[in-house]
């Protein structure tokens, strides 16, 4: 084994929210390479929202990151259940950083929700402005780890996909493939993120060991209608059961930012973290 490869398996990796899309493929790439404490053959997914049990696993495992992809992620769920959203969304990065040891790094998941979509391209810079009630609660959750005097990487993404998990792609491509009609929104435009591919870039974060906030998603910025298409084209779907509709024809709960694409150059600047085409993510996932 090189020095690196000991290096690299020494960091000590906890992943809450393991069984989602994002910390389930999360998983699978750091176990290549680092030490992850709650992995498949130790697997745990501690519940964000009990102290006493996070106290307890912090304590005995002393992970040198926790990585925290928790969430409450069904946005109109969120606005009609405030309480539970801001249980998960807000107390969880709370829990997290009051219950682990002051040594420990915190990677923490945000999005382009944080945003209210009337700029087409957001970089860090620019102020937040939160739609809907789980934006609000995302953004929360970065000025709480922002401010709390601990070592932290904050990403925002958007639209994560990847073949399993409850996403974007998956809905698209079961339901064309069960032959049923889909309205999907024109309106909507953003980068699409896979799931692989952000957990690379979380990966060469920690290898870089880069702190503060970062933006990191797909390359293309497209429609979610575009974006269907492209699943359908590569499957060799019906398009014609894809039906276009605009957001406002939807009586959603929550409001969403209609351009909230993620500019990604900050982070391309002091890491190659290259994001493949969606027609090639395409291909090599269907
Ligand atoms: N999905 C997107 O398009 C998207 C876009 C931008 C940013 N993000 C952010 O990316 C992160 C990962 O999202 P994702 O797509 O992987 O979402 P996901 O598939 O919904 O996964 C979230 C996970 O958190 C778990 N969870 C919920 N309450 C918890 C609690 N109290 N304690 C511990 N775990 C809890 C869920 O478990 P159960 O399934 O058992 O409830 C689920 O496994 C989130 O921070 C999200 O805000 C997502």
């Amino acid at each position: 084994m090189t020095l690196k490869k000991m290096v690299q398996n020494s960091k000590r990796i906890f992943i809450t929210g393991i069984n989602g899309q994002l910390g389930g493929t999360l998983n699978k790439y750091l176990s290549r390479y680092f030490n992850v404490l709650n992995n498949q053959e130790n697997f745990y997914n501690l519940n964000v929202s009990d102290k006493s049990e996070l106290k307890y696993f912090f304590k005995e495992l002393s992970p040198d990151y926790i990585i925290n992809c928790a969430a409450l992620t069904n946005v109109d769920f969120c606005e009609q259940n405030k309480s539970n959203s801001y249980e998960v969304n807000v107390n969880g990065i709370r829990n997290i950083i009051s219950c682990s040891k002051k040594n420990t790094k915190i990677i923490h998941i945000s999005t382009d929700y944080v945003f209210n979509g009337n700029k087409k391209i957001y970089v860090e810079s620019d102020i937040p402005d939160p739609t809907c009630y789980y934006g609000k609660n995302k953004l929360e959750s970065e000025n709480i780890l922002r401010t709390s005097n601990r070592d932290h990487l904050i990403l925002r993404t958007s639209v994560i996909f990847g073949e399993t998990g409850n996403n974007f792609y998956v809905w698209v491509r079961d339901s064309l493939k069960n032959n049923h009609k889909i309205s999907v929104v024109i309106d909507q435009i953003s980068n699409p993120t896979w799931s692989w591919s952000l957990s690379e870039a979380i990966y060469k974060s920690i290898l870089s060991n880069i702190s503060g906030l970062f933006h990191y998603a797909g390359e293309e910025i497209i429609s979610r209608y575009d974006f269907a298409i492209k699943i359908a084209e590569i499957h060799d779907f019906d398009q014609d059961r894809i039906i276009p509709i605009k957001t406002s024809d939807l009586d959603q709960k929550a409001k969403r930012p209609l351009l909230s694409a993620l500019d990604v150059s900050k982070i391309k600047k002091i890491i190659d973290v290259e994001h493949p085409s969606l027609d090639y993510i395409l291909k090599i996932i269907s």
